[in-house]
């Protein structure tokens, strides 16, 4: 009865942990940072010039939102344990060590940032996905394409390296706020709106934005509260959208 019980703990992903969790990412960012000096960045034409900058300052920073894409990839029938999963935009290996306490396999997840300091995460740009077509059985990009000034080539990349019939899983923060309540808030304007019109703000625009090629949605959460920080403060509990569907075969 004991070895059973003992056996079953062993058993326990701590990543599931968040706390445990963001030790180890905190542990590994000291490491690779500070120890061994491997933090690189890249520029990317098709990203908002303050990228580098707005990111780096949270570089050691870790939340919990992506369980919005993470927790329904991780109970589609479709993706076993073994399924290769690239996460674009983690910032930190914290996205990454999350899929892996969900239960897949740590050397089939690689990440892609345009920041990174980890072995697992790609110094690449999402217009230009250094990966081969159909490489990938879920590409997951949380909170990421907000920086793009091109959307419609970052979701043909996405679609491009994702296996037909794999699954993309993309999440926003929704926002009301402007370029000048940016400035306001932030010191900075982050997005470049005369480039791309307006942001991705709801389930509608992803929709659309992957029209060619969205077989079944699995999943779709539309920032119900529809609640923005704004110029005069962050809010607590800001809302999101996340969508996570299929891609379709030959699409
Ligand atoms: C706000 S962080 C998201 C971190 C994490 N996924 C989360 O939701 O907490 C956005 C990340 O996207 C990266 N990023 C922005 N533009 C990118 C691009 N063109 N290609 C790859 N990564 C990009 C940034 O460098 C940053 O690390």
């Amino acid at each position: 009865m004991l070895l059973k019980f003992l056996r079953s703990l062993a058993r326990i992903n701590l990543l599931i942990e968040p706390t445990i969790r963001h030790y180890v990412v905190y542990a590994r960012a000291w490491y690779w940072i500070r120890l061994r000096r491997r933090l690189r960045t890249l520029d990317s034409d098709d990203t908002v010039k303050a990228n580098i900058m707005h990111n780096m300052k949270s570089i050691w920073g870790v939340n919990n939102r992506m369980n919005l894409l993470t927790y329904p990839l991780s109970v589609i029938e479709t993706l076993g344990p073994d399924a290769r999963i690239l996460v674009i935009g983690p910032r930190n290996e914290n996205d990454l060590l999350s899929l892996a306490g969900l239960g897949f396999r740590k050397e089939n997840i690689v990440g892609l940032d345009l920041i990174s300091y980890s072995p697992h995460i790609h110094l690449g740009d999402m217009h230009a996905i250094p990966f081969p077509d159909a490489s990938f059985d879920a590409v997951i990009c949380g909170w990421t394409i907000s920086y793009s000034t091109n959307p419609r080539r970052a979701a043909d990349e996405m679609v491009r390296v994702t296996k037909p019939g794999g699954v993309l899983a993309i999440g926003v923060e929704y926002s009301t706020m402007e370029p000048r309540d940016e400035k306001v808030l932030l010191g900075y304007e982050l997005q470049e709106f005369e480039k791309i019109g307006r942001r991705l703000n709801s389930a509608r625009d992803f929709r659309e934005l992957f029209a060619g090629s969205m077989d079944h949605v699995y999943f779709e959460h539309d920032a119900p509260r529809k609640i923005s920080h704004t110029a005069e403060g962050l809010v607590d509990r800001v809302s999101n959208v996340g969508i996570v569907f299929s891609i379709k075969q030959g699409g």
